[in-house]
């Protein structure tokens, strides 16, 4: 018989686990690569409204800047600006396509390594540019970094997790991505102080993250999944063992390998995504992605400082202002890690959906009255916008931003999860890179409207977590199809026995398993 898997009511199964402290350390250190990413999201801001930095980069946007008369909304709008802010999210998605590849063939470990090194790599290039070229290349290889490292992470700590502690672990790349936004407003708060050189420090720091992937990597155990699915199950065996610190783990080993052999038999995964069987998840953890980043996330990430400066706060109080959104972002993000299992994911979705677009609405309603093209707003208004910004950013925090990663690593069968993780991941960039270099040329255009863009988005990407996004709290993760695709109200119709789909190699399979049990 197929191995007994209880969800019980708080969400957790029943493959016997502990919390281990391999599993809490490894997450932890795993978590680094968002640290890297958190830092490049957090330090472009600043760095881009640095004098010192457009002087020698930018020159034309630093004569904007200082023009006395330049329309409020559009001082900012300079395509190389955005492409530099942008350029790095390029990189990443034609790199996270390479890095499937290596998490399926070397490992999400080895994968992740490699990221460290291409991160550290584009900190050295950046950090000593002597002219745009060296600066752009310097992003890019930034880029691969991230494309490298949010491909592996998410998904190494979705399988070494335990089901029932699986999403509050993998928010922890979440917290530290917030955490490396914050750590970059500071570092910018302080660097922007320092007249020629400020920005090469704030630009070199992010050779840290970088170093304590690599190094803290060294240091971790590669997942079980992924050593079953590489012929390596002597071993896939001891480290299951050790992770869970149980001896009776036999059931889920059965799951895993299970799991492993439904994969060998697929030739292309990325073939196999197109079959009707994986348009659920295919849709889902993609879609998942867009509506993260038509939030406006990024427009408060990338351009706080911008943005507060657009409003009429003095340039040090903008980075101060970035300083609070970001402690507002770390901090609700714990929220999440402590919530996510316990109240599930949807709820987290869509109760974070209503108070996002409370904000956005009342930001836009604001600035259209307030912020005409050159006069600044008063400093009670401009506070006031800053409070809904902080709101809005406490929302996402606590759904979105996480769970845009958590759940796209955790709905797709092994034999698609790679490829399927690759999609989620490109869309998650790509989408980053439009905003990035769209965003200050639709302030430019759309002025406060912006706000009711970004808020029309939030109305479809509620609707579609009330009713269409399973829930998948609790659920062991190479069980997604059985028990919750093929039970959704919706997306059970595309599981159907036609030859060739997925549901029968599973069906096959189990019959296997049922045929040696007995
Ligand atoms: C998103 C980033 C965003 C960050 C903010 C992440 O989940 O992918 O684009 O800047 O959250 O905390």
């Amino acid at each position: 018989m197929a191995p007994p898997v209880f969800v019980d009511e708080k969400g957790g199964d029943s493959f016997p686990s502990k919390l281990t402290k391999q599993v809490v350390v490894c997450s932890i250190i795993a978590a680094f690569g968002g640290l890297m990413f958190g830092y490049d999201i957090g330090i472009s801001g600043g760095v881009t409204s640095m004098d010192s930095f457009l002087l020698k980069f930018f020159p034309v946007v630093y004569e904007k800047k200082h023009r006395a008369k330049e329309d409020n909304y559009c001082k900012y709008d300079n395509q190389m600006l955005q492409l530099f802010t942008s350029s790095l999210y390029l990189a990443a998605v034609v790199c996270s396509f390479f890095a499937s590849f290596c998490c399926k063939k070397f490992g999400r470990k080895r994968t992740m390594q490699m990221a460290a090194a291409f991160f550290f790599v584009g900190v050295i290039l950046n950090a000593a540019a002597v002219n745009l070229p060296m600066l752009i290349v310097g992003r890019l290889c930034l880029g691969a970094g991230v494309g490298f490292g949010n491909q592996a992470v998410p998904l190494f700590i979705s399988e070494i997790a335990p089901a029932r502690y699986r999403g509050g672990l993998n928010i922890c790349f979440q917290m530290l991505i917030t955490v490396g936004i914050l750590i970059a407003n500071l570092v910018n708060y302080f660097t922007s102080k320092m007249l020629t050189y400020g920005w090469r420090i704030s630009l070199g720091g992010a050779a840290f993250p970088a170093i304590f992937l690599g190094l803290g990597s060294l240091l971790i155990v590669e997942t079980p999944t992924s050593l079953i699915e590489r012929g390596n199950t002597d071993e896939g065996l001891r480290v299951l063992k050790k992770i869970r610190g149980v001896e009776d783990v036999q059931e889920e080993y059965t799951a895993i390998f299970r799991a492993t052999e439904a994969a060998k038999k697929i030739e292309n995964p990325f073939k196999n995504l197109l079959k009707r069987s994986s348009i659920p998840q295919l849709f889902c953890g993609t879609m998942l992605q867009v509506f993260q980043q038509f939030t406006g996330i990024n427009v408060i990430m990338f351009y706080a400082p911008v943005l507060f400066q657009t409003i009429g706060l003095g340039s040090d109080a903008s980075l101060l202002s970035a300083v609070v959104t970001g402690s507002v972002n770390s901090g609700s993000t714990l929220v999440a890690i402590f919530g996510v299992d316990r109240f599930g994911r949807r709820a987290l979705l869509i109760e974070a959906a209503i108070q996002m677009l409370v904000s956005q609405c009342i930001t836009g309603v604001i600035l259209a009255s307030q912020l005409g093209s050159t006069n600044a707003i008063s400093k009670l208004y401009a506070y006031i916008v800053m409070a809904l910004i902080c709101v809005f950013v406490s929302g996402f925090a606590w759904s979105w931003g996480p769970l845009g990663w958590l759940i796209p690593s955790e709905i797709f069968p092994l034999e698609t999860r790679t490829a399927g993780f690759f999609f989620a991941v490109s869309m998650n960039m790509i989408c980053t890179f439009i905003i990035a270099q769209a965003f200050l040329t639709m302030l430019c255009h759309m002025r406060s409207g912006i706000f009711f863009f970004f808020a029309a988005w939030i109305v479809v990407m509620g609707c579609f977590a009330k009713f269409l996004l399973p829930e998948t709290k609790g659920v062991p993760i190479d069980e997604m199809n059985e028990r919750v695709w093929k039970k959704h109200w919706f997306w059970h119709r595309f599981f159907t026995d036609e030859e060739g789909d997925q549901s029968c190699v599973e069906k096959e399979l189990k019959l296997q398993v049922t045929k040696d049990e007995v």
